[in-house]
């Protein structure tokens, strides 16, 4: 047996996170718990739960085990869809005892973590990440949300889970553009708080993109390690935590301004980090070359450092009604040199223009 990576999450309420962890081995750790469980939830899209539940069911023999599948995309994030869920786990006989096992990507992991928070006051629940994303960043940290129609994840809770469960091998199956969604967060990790794996990404890019299994083990530990450490440090998000926004202020507005079509998440992250790049190199904690690096390095993944035809005025106006702005004034996170970052919150509108009007090229 191949034994995981146990790293603690620090937080009011404290839980680990395995990393090389076997789906088929889950049992066993739920055997070791003090708290004796009896029945699970796994909530789930068919087409992941038709890869990986029979692999997970193997350790479960134990227990009564049933699945809801959830059909795919961020508008099942929803408040319809919590309300069917309840519907269906009060048919299977769901009850206060019951563990709820998020297995899939972001979306599984928000939904189910907020359904887990508001049944029956809270039941327990646990993370099995799927996506590159979902391992890196969405499954730490203890937030879960659904949508509104006002808004992102505007009702959500912090509801830590029992555990993180992380078995890389569920990424073998990720389609590349999936895999470049948690690229570009990991690779914001490295700018925000490491430049040695800022470093790796650049050496081991083609091994990165070989799918290379211990490269992949590698890449994934230290930069879930990143995540690990600044939640642990600020899981309400006052301080240190948002400096995670790296990139996405600039890029939700750019998301939100082409109605979620045509810009993939990831990809309005890495348009955002070059944009916040920008404004760092105006600021003067940046310098030019080291502007370049960072595209040079989205780029040989395909993430894109630029986007055409947009308007900066509109694009500007968006960022006013991002949800991280206080008191009116923009908070945006600028990179430090390479591995560092900081808040800033005496950004210009003149200075966001300017940033945006670098990375918008005209279309003749
Ligand atoms: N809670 C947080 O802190 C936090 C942080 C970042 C993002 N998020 C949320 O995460 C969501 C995005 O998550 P995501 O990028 O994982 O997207 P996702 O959950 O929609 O998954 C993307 C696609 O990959 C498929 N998939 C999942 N695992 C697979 C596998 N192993 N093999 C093949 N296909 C697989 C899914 O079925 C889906 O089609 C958003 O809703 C976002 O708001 C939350």
């Amino acid at each position: 047996m191949n034994l995981p990576e146990e790293i603690e999450v620090a937080a009011k309420q404290s839980y680990p996170v395995y990393l090389g962890a076997a789906l088929e081995e889950l049992g066993d750790y739920l055997q070791s718990l003090p708290d004796k469980i009896q029945h699970i939830l796994v909530i789930s899209h068919k087409k992941v739960s038709d890869l990986y539940l029979e692999r997970l069911v193997k350790g479960l023999e134990d227990y009564r085990v049933d699945l809801l599948t959830v059909p795919e995309g961020e508008e099942e994030k929803s408040l319809e869809r919590l309300s069917r869920l309840t519907t269906a786990a009060l048919d299977c006989g769901a009850d206060r005892k019951t563990l709820v096992i998020a297995l899939g990507g972001g979306v599984i992991g928000d939904l189910a973590g907020f359904f887990a928070s508001a049944f029956m006051r809270g039941i327990r629940f646990l993370q099995v990440p799927t996506t590159l994303l979902a391992q890196v960043d969405s499954s730490i940290g203890g937030k879960v949300a659904v949508n509104h129609p006002a808004g992102k994840n505007i009702l959500g809770a912090f509801y830590p889970p029992l555990a993180v469960w992380t078995d890389f091998s569920t990424l073998n199956s990720l389609p590349w553009n999936e895999v470049e969604n948690g690229l570009a967060e990991s690779i914001k990790h490295a700018l925000i708080d490491d430049e040695d794996l800022f470093a790796f990404f650049e050496t081991q890019a083609d091994s990165i993109r070989q799918r290379d299994p211990a490269i992949w083990r590698e890449m994934v530990t230290r930069s879930t390690s990143i995540k690990i450490r600044i939640v642990s440090q600020d899981e309400r998000e006052q301080g240190i935590r948002r400096l995670l926004n790296l990139g996405h202020t600039f890029g939700h507005a750019l998301e939100t301004e082409m109605n979620y079509r045509g810009v993939t998440h990831g990809q309005g992250v890495s348009i955002g980090i070059v944009a916040a790049s920008y404004l760092a190199n105006a600021k003067g904690s940046l310098t030019l070359t080291e502007v370049e690096r960072i595209k040079q390095l989205l780029q040989r993944y395909d993430l894109p450092t630029s986007i055409q035809k947009q308007d900066p005025q509109t694009l500007l106006r968006r960022m006013q009604t991002d949800k991280k702005n206080q008191g009116g004034r923009k908070i945006l996170v600028l990179p430090q040199g390479i591995g560092q970052a900081v808040v800033s919150e005496d950004c210009t509108d003149e200075e966001i223009l300017a940033a945006w009007h670098k990375i918008i090229v005209e279309n003749n």
